[in-house]
């Protein structure tokens, strides 16, 4: 019997007085049991983090930039052992895992520039009006406080290192709570962290279970709340909490709009391929994953079979085997619920195109038809791997169904006509257009994150930053302009 993954409390290793089981949501092996801090331990920590916030803010840029890149090469160096990691946890192919461990190296390393970089300073005159003769003024971002990074289970290393990379860049201590299904690789992004010379008290991972994230949450001396997951969870956490600073990173149902100019057939293909890749990568488990595909009615017949053979190709099986593309989903509760989604769309008259069947937490690439307006999957994000697909009479209409969501994350639109691009990127009501590719494109530098039900605020490291501090104006007077 190993000794359970301890947690980290301001910086150093601790076990508490409970545990808790990470299994492997493919065969259901034991992954890890991870200690849970008591409430004395979470007390100790956010203590720490709000009594070190000045100290840290004050930090030199090259302190902080020197750890960021510490924690950037030691990710690389390790890239294969918490790949394997992510796997098992998380039941994500490895392949799809080796790529999330390179995203992070890639968050860190953006932190790392954008901390020498960050507060400048931004000088403005102000005798532009008699009476600010010889008056400047100097602005500067100050954190707003300590942050309560809150991460979901299906990107575990990289959307907690959303959250821990940009706090350490501004000077902010963070008290990262990782998903209770996958708290392992953050846990590994807290060994790393530990390498470096950041202040006792500045970082810390605490392995709480959900039903404590309440106390968190209300806690004054955590000021801002980064949290990525559940629509209901995340709305939630912004009513309790109106006075703090709140971004919210909530669910998509990410549509890919083939335009009527898309319709060579090495157009079809490669449109047919990205929306087989993208609707089932880590079993639809992204927030960007395509669940909706809007063609043009003049190619559509053509476009169909295309994306239900590439569909069919997909290796599903083994998460730890490098040829699967789609593993299980995080639990058989999960798949569960998306099997009762499709079995009640069928019901409602939807047409299976194939898949449609659930073995434990695995559910087979499904493709739908005529999908009823009023069934589930036409309103929730499925979180799965089912697309649907859907005929559109124009490109104004193609446009009017992807608004007709109270999703808005991000769009792809699969066209060359530049113009029809900027018609897309005015009309579509979402967070991220891409064109010539699907919703699920996200470089980790630029803004991320949605309107309506989607979310509130923007993740990509620099808009992280600035939602972790405010701006301060220093008025100079009686210089000699
Ligand atoms: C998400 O599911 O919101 C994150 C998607 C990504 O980072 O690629």
């Amino acid at each position: 019997m190993t000794s359970p993954h301890a947690f980290w409390l301001a910086g150093r290793q601790a076990a508490g007085d409970t545990t808790f089981d990470v299994t492997n949501p493919w065969d259901g092996r034991l992954v890890g049991t991870v200690a849970v801090p008591t409430e004395e331990q979470v007390e100790e920590a956010v203590a720490a983090a709000h009594a070190v916030r000045e100290e840290f803010a004050a930090s030199p840029a090259h302190v902080r930039a020197a750890a960021l890149d510490h924690v950037a090469r030691r990710l690389l160096e390790r890239t294969e052992e918490i790949a394997q990691l992510i796997s098992a946890e998380n039941g994500k192919p490895v392949k799809w895992a080796r790529g999330e461990v390179g995203r992070a190296v890639s968050v860190f390393r953006f932190a790392t520039e954008e901390a020498r970089r960050f507060n400048g300073g931004d000088a403005q005159r102000l005798d532009t009006d008699a009476g600010g003769t010889g008056r400047l003024a100097l602005t500067r971002r100050f954190p707003r406080g300590a942050v309560l990074g809150i991460a979901p289970f299906n990107f575990p290393l990289n959307l907690s290192a959303h959250k821990v990379a940009p706090a350490i860049a501004v000077g902010a201590p963070i008290i990262l709570k990782p998903a209770p299904a996958t708290p392992l690789s953050s846990l590994i992004l807290g060994e790393l962290l530990a390498e470096t010379d950041l202040p006792v008290g500045s970082w810390s991972v605490l392995t709480v279970p959900n039903d404590r994230m309440p106390a968190l949450v209300q806690d004054e001396r955590l000021p801002v709340i980064s949290f990525t997951g559940s629509g209901p969870v995340g709305f939630s956490i912004l009513e309790s909490v109106p006075r703090k600073h709140v971004t919210l990173e909530l669910g998509g149902n990410g549509a890919a709009v083939v335009l009527g100019d898309y319709a060579s057939d090495a157009d079809l293909d490669w449109a047919a391929s990205r929306i087989a890749t993208f609707g089932n990568y880590q079993a639809g488990q992204s927030c960007i994953s395509v669940q909706r595909v809007i063609a043009d009615a003049s190619l559509y017949e053509r476009l169909v079979p295309k994306i239900v053979a590439a569909v069919e190709s997909q290796v599903t099986g083994d998460p730890s085997d490098p040829a699967t593309d789609v593993g299980p989903l995080v639990s058989e509760a999960a798949a569960q619920r998306l099997e009762s989604w499709v079995d009640e769309a069928v019901k409602g008259g939807a047409t299976l195109l194939t898949g449609g069947t659930r073995d434990g937490a695995t559910y087979a690439p499904t493709v739908l038809a005529d999908l009823p307006e009023d069934a589930t999957l036409s309103c929730e994000e499925a979180f799965g791997p089912v697309l649907s697909v859907q005929r559109a009479d124009s490109e104004e209409a193609a446009f009017a169904a992807v608004n007709d969501s109270k999703y808005g994350l991000q769009a792809g639109v699969f066209t060359h006509d530049l113009q029809a691009a900027f018609r897309a990127h005015r009309a579509l009501e979402v967070g991220g257009v891409i064109i010539g590719d699907v919703p699920s494109y996200r470089a980790d530098q630029m803004p991320y994150g949605g309107v309506k039900e989607s979310g509130v605020g923007r993740e990509g490291v620099a808009y992280a930053m600035d939602d972790y501090t405010y701006e301060r104006v220093m008025v100079l007077t009686g210089l000699d302009l």
